[in-house]
């Protein structure tokens, strides 16, 4: 283990990605492939064509990651990949490739949770700041101290990464809260809270479908958000009441498969498949639908559909009681997320807290976090927007404490749709 180069592959959805982190803390590159147009026709990802785009597209994307990091695969220490959750046909394609690497490279595989490299997205960050603050003045002896910095740098990592961590991990899979624990070098997590239904991301991309916008929905009611008003439509949130909740089994959703949730405080616990139909409900009575087909047609169906719609076509479609409904469904979901992650912080008395995920791109998302962690001296910390969606740089440096405590898979390794983190 030289140089803790570590290969990080993603493929448990619609994005093909590969990176190369060294110790964690350095991304030497980061290629993302996305087939976003591919599923955008869909309105959603198709699993069967998402499998076939990962196969086309893993060894250009692994091949670039390597080209851009100037490396060789020689130089790798080991070959980190998401082993789930995510689609299985998906994951698979990561998973074949990075084996037959790790065995033709003969060395070490490890298995990544893509939750956890969501949140390792944060950290992996906040070490490179770190580290470029403490970069010392290049000097005579550059070589010899750089190498002892390296060891120096761990250690005072490891203090400032001390404290236990509230994790809001909020995608289109997922909304799930975390308490994450440093432990010897290495990180356990505690489930705290979760939808029982749907994810953030996933209300973000039916709503945006059912308004005729594209796919993914989140970047489209984000930019459009801004010319609505947020109190038109007054949307609520109701008490979830986990007894009632199928006895605590895992509800059959896509989103929420994964834990039981009896164990958990309802307070903590999201829905966003109410409010989905709520705006169903708003759509029908107004009579929206119609101009939603319209503008589906003129942004990207339609024969004179531009190539790449842009957020000011998509604005000049939008009468205004459809962006003050835009405005007011956004400030909802989101005051129900900081609703909810500030009640577990402050119940867990928690003086961090990381938001990560695809949803942790939006902007009213981020001010608003903000904005309320000033106010209770919290600190906060989000990935950089390349690293809040769908990435391999978070599943490399998600791999470095257990390239470190020499925590392997197995070559029987296999996809797992539904694997949980923490407990
Ligand atoms: O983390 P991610 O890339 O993939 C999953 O693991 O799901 O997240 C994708 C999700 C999609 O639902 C997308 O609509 C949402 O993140 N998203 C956003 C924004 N950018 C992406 N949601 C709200 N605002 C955004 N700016
Ligand atoms: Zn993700």
């Amino acid at each position: 283990m030289s140089n803790g180069l570590i290969l990080g592959i993603e493929s448990s959805c619609d994005e093909t990605a590969a990176a190369v982190v060294e110790r964690g803390a350095r991304t030497l590159s980061s290629v993302v492939a996305s087939q976003i147009s591919t599923h955008a026709r869909y309105g959603g990802v198709v699993p069967e064509l998402a499998s076939r785009e990962h196969l086309r597209a893993i060894v250009p994307v692994v091949r670039a990651a390597l080209a851009q990091a100037g490396i060789a695969l020689d130089d790798l220490d080991a070959i980190a990949v998401t082993s789930g959750p995510g689609l299985a046909g998906a994951l698979l394609v990561g998973i074949t490739y990075a084996k037959a690497m790790a065995y033709a490279q003969n060395i070490p595989l490890i298995a990544v949770n893509h939750l956890e490299g969501h949140i390792h997205a944060v950290l992996l960050e906040e070490r490179q700041k770190r580290l470029a603050a403490e970069e010392p003045e290049p000097q005579v002896l550059r070589l010899p101290f750089t190498s002892l910095r390296v060891a120096q740098d761990d250690s005072s990592i490891g203090d400032m990464e001390a404290e236990p961590a509230l994790a809001l991990v909020v995608s289109g899979g997922h909304t799930h809260l975390y308490l994450a624990r440093p432990a010897h070098g290495s990180w356990t997590y505690s489930l705290v809270g979760r939808t029982v239904d749907d994810a953030a991301g996933e209300a973000y991309d039916k709503v945006a479908k059912l308004l005729g916008l594209g796919y993914p929905g989140g970047p489209w009611i984000d930019a459009l958000a801004q010319y609505g008003n947020p109190h038109a439509v007054p949307f609520s949130f109701a008490q979830i009441k986990t007894k009632l909740h199928l006895g605590g089994k895992p509800p059959r959703t896509k989103a929420a498969k994964t834990a039981p949730i009896a164990h958990l405080d309802p307070r903590f616990l999201f829905s966003f498949s109410g409010i989905k139909t709520a705006v169903l409900h708003y759509v029908e009575l107004h009579n929206l639908r119609p101009e939603a087909e319209a503008r589906r047609d003129a942004l990207f169906t339609g024969p004179d559909a531009p190539a790449n719609p842009t957020v000011e076509a998509a604005l000049a479609t939008c009468d205004p009681q459809t962006l003050d409904l835009i405005a007011s469904f956004q400030r909802a979901v989101i005051g129900d997320l900081m609703k909810k992650t500030f009640a577990a912080q402050e119940s867990l008395g928690a003086i961090r807290i990381l938001v990560t995920g695809g949803v942790a791109a939006n902007r009213e998302l981020r001010a608003r976090f903000t904005a309320e962690a000033a106010r209770r001296n919290l600190r906060l910390a989000f990935p950089t927007l390349a690293l809040s969606t769908d990435n391999a740089a978070m599943i490399a440096a998600a791999a470095w404490p257990r390239l470190q405590a020499g925590e392997f898979a197995p070559s029987s390794l296999s996809a797992d749709p539904s694997l949980a983190l923490g407990r």
